[in-house]
């Protein structure tokens, strides 16, 4: 669908790396330049034409990323990424509220940028980090969290899709139960947001955060939803320009109200502007549409898959675009280097769920990761490339 949108589809190459960053369409690259070439003024800060064309257009973005996560405008705070937002929260918020011996619940599948600031945590005020235990697929069910809450129990803290296994977490039970039990539930929806419509507030998320490089936007945007509750008691990582509203030599301050409070310094206006952009296209293709694709190419890419007598699937149950898999007695990196040749974009390693290995033992796979300009043409090259009767001798 839409590969036209994609000035890169015109090379001959084949991308399946959309778990790591997605291509950019025409429009969201045109409306970065726009900004650039014609209002590039500072944010909130000038009284002239093209600095509250700027205030209104970053203004906007904000509010279409509200509007597409079912959000208030003041919930939701432009980071860096997901991964600054997830530390935001985690350094900012929670660091200030848990104490010693308090338990936070994730699980062997998530990604570094969720893992390891609760490891931070845990160093600095010595909190408990413990791992609910995933079931035969490596999915997280409902039983096992209820198993694994304990007295301690104060965060679950988990990916909505998790960036290898691709499993679709059911976040909205996990949540119901959680608050039951006074537990907050933080969301990293890195994996889940591009594909698959969400709001927040059905699902009564407490914090969440994604990137916006996943879901055809810039790089260096990205979101920290939180309830508006919570963000009033969250603290600042970063303090300066922009969140104040005065302050004196005394040292007295007088801050401004969540979002502007988390967003100190000039902020990464293109990116952000562009981003709007980004929702707007998205919501023009429609999230559920996109989300009906992927699963159908990822049918389609998993039967083709299984034509293969070597080939070893990892996540063949999980509902999502992602396909983890190995080539029997090829080291993953190989084959994504043998790939390339193809013109064939995986992605290899341990994707930074480094504790994965526990679960799966295996520490590297290769991984597909589709979006919604993928194809099943595209696929069926993969499989005559994967089906060469010489991919061993190519490879040695
Ligand atoms: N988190 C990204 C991935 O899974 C980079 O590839």
């Amino acid at each position: 669908m839409h590969r036209e949108d994609f000035e890169l589809l015109k090379q001959d190459i084949i991308y399946f790396d959309n778990g790591a960053t997605t291509l950019k369409p025409k429009c969201v690259v045109d409306a970065i330049s726009d900004y650039y070439n014609n209002y590039s003024a500072n944010a909130h800060r000038g009284d002239y034409d093209i600095s509250l064309k700027v205030d209104e257009t970053y203004e906007k973005s904000r509010f279409l990323v509200s509007e597409f996560i079912g959000s208030d405008s003041n919930e939701v705070i432009f980071t860096n990424n997901a991964t600054d937002a997830l530390n935001k929260i985690v350094l900012g918020y929670f660091a200030h509220y848990l104490n010693k011996d308090d338990e936070v619940l994730i699980t062997t599948s998530e990604h570094a940028s969720l893992v390891l600031p609760w490891f931070e945590l845990s160093k600095n005020i010595g909190i408990n980090v413990n791992y609910i235990p995933l079931d035969n697929h490596h999915h997280v069910t409902l039983d096992n969290v209820k198993k694994s809450i304990t007295r301690h129990t104060k965060v679950i803290s988990l990916a909505q899709v998790t960036n290898v296994i691709g499993d679709v977490r059911p976040i909205k039970e996990i949540i119901e139960f959680a608050h039951l039990n006074n537990i907050l539930v933080v969301i990293d929806g890195a994996q889940s947001i591009p594909h698959m419509k969400i709001n927040v507030k059905e699902l009564d998320i407490d914090f969440l955060a994604f990137s916006a490089h996943k879901m055809c936007g810039p790089t260096g945007v990205g979101v920290l939803y939180g309830k508006y509750s919570l963000l009033k008691k969250m603290y600042p990582l970063i303090v300066g320009g922009g969140m104040n509203g005065s302050f004196e030599a005394n040292g007295d301050v007088l801050y401004n109200e969540p979002p502007h409070f988390y967003e100190a310094g000039t902020p990464n206006i293109a990116g952000v502007i562009g981003f709007g952009k980004c929702i707007e296209y998205l919501n023009k293709i429609g999230m559920d549409n996109i989300h009906k694709y992927e699963l159908e190419l990822r049918e389609y890419a998993l039967n083709r898959l299984k034509e293969i007598d070597n080939i070893i699937i990892y996540n063949e149950y999980s509902k999502s675009g992602i396909i983890a898999f190995n080539y029997k007695d090829i080291f993953a990196q190989d084959l994504a280097i043998y790939l390339n040749k193809y013109h064939i974009c995986v992605r290899a390693g341990n994707h930074c769920a480094k504790i994965l290995k526990d679960e799966i033992n295996i520490k590297n796979t290769c991984r597909l990761s589709f979006y919604f300009y993928n194809t099943k043409e595209e696929v069926d090259k993969l499989i005559d490339v994967l089906k060469n009767p010489n991919l061993k001798k190519e490879i040695i």
